[in-house]
C-alpha cells in the first residue's frame, strides 16, 4: 500500500504494482504523502480527492484524512473507499508515545489551528501552530532540505519536550484533532465501528 495525494499519483502507484492505495487528503495530519512536483498539486480535500482516485484506479482505495468518527467513516464509504485510515484519532490513546501537552493541544485544537510547514523537516507536513512555526514563517526559502533540517530541529524538539513546553515540539495534526477520544486503541476502534453502523442504518432509513 502507498499513499497518494492526487489522482495521478494513485495512478502512477496502481501502474508500478501497488495492491491498495491510500487517498491522503489535505486534511490529514502529520507529513505529507505528496510525492509529485510541486507539493502544491496535493492539496485536495479527502471529500474531493477520494471520488476521483476511485474513478482513476481499479484497485481498492482508503480514505484518509480528517476523519475522527463514524460519520466521517461512513462518508468515506459512500465516496467508493473499501476502508479507511485514522492518524490524528490514535495519538492521544494511552498507548500512543504522545507527550502529555501535546495531548492536551490535540484535545483543545480547533479546526483552523493547523498548518502546514516545511520548518521541522524540510518536508511538508500539518500540525498545531505555535511559537517555533511563527516565527519560523517567511524564511521557508532558507530552510535546509530534509532531511538536514529534521536532524537539525531534533535536540530543538526534544529540549521542548523535556521542558515540558511545547512552543518547538512538533505537534503533528489533522484538522479534526478535537475529536479524539482519548480511549485505549482497541476500546476506540469498537467505538468507530459502531458509530459507523449506526450512521449506515440511519441513512438506510432515511430514504
Ligand atoms: C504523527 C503523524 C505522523 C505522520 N507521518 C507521516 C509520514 O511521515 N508520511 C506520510 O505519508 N504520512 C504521514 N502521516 C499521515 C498518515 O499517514 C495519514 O495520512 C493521516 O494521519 C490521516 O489523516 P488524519 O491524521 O487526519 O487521521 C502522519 C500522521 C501523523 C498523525
Amino acid at each position: 500500500m502507498s499513499s497518494a495525494t492526487n489522482a495521478t499519483e494513485a495512478r502512477e502507484l496502481e501502474a508500478r504494482g501497488i495492491d491498495a492505495v491510500i487517498a491522503q487528503g489535505f486534511e490529514a495530519g502529520g507529513h505529507r504523502a505528496t510525492f509529485s512536483e510541486p507539493y502544491e498539486r496535493g492539496h485536495v480535500g479527502t471529500l474531493a480527492l477520494v471520488p476521483q482516485v476511485v474513478d482513476a484506479v481499479s484497485i481498492p482505495v482508503i480514505a484518509a484524512g480528517g476523519i475522527g468518527d463514524g460519520r466521517g467513516i461512513a462518508a468515506a464509504l459512500a465516496l467508493g473507499a473499501s476502508a479507511v485510515q485514522l492518524g490524528t484519532a490514535f495519538l492521544t490513546c494511552p498507548e500512543s508515545a504522545a507527550h502529555p501537552l501535546y495531548r492536551r493541544a490535540l484535545n483543545e485544537a480547533r479546526d483552523d489551528q493547523t498548518r502546514i510547514t516545511h520548518a521541522f523537516s524540510g518536508r511538508p507536513a500539518r500540525g498545531l501552530e505555535n511559537r517555533y512555526l511563527r516565527e519560523m514563517a517567511g524564511y521557508e526559502a532558507i530552510y535546509p532540505d530534509f532531511p538536514i533540517l529534521n536532524t537539525l530541529t531534533g535536540p530543538l524538539r526534544k529540549a521542548s519536550a523535556k521542558g515540558n513546553n511545547t512552543d518547538f515540539m512538533s505537534l503533528w495534526s489533522g484538522q479534526s484533532a478535537v475529536m479524539s477520544r482519548n480511549l485505549p486503541a482497541a476500546e476506540l476502534i469498537e467505538l468507530l465501528v459502531k458509530e459507523t453502523e449506526s450512521v449506515l442504518e440511519r441513512l438506510a432509513t432515511a430514504v
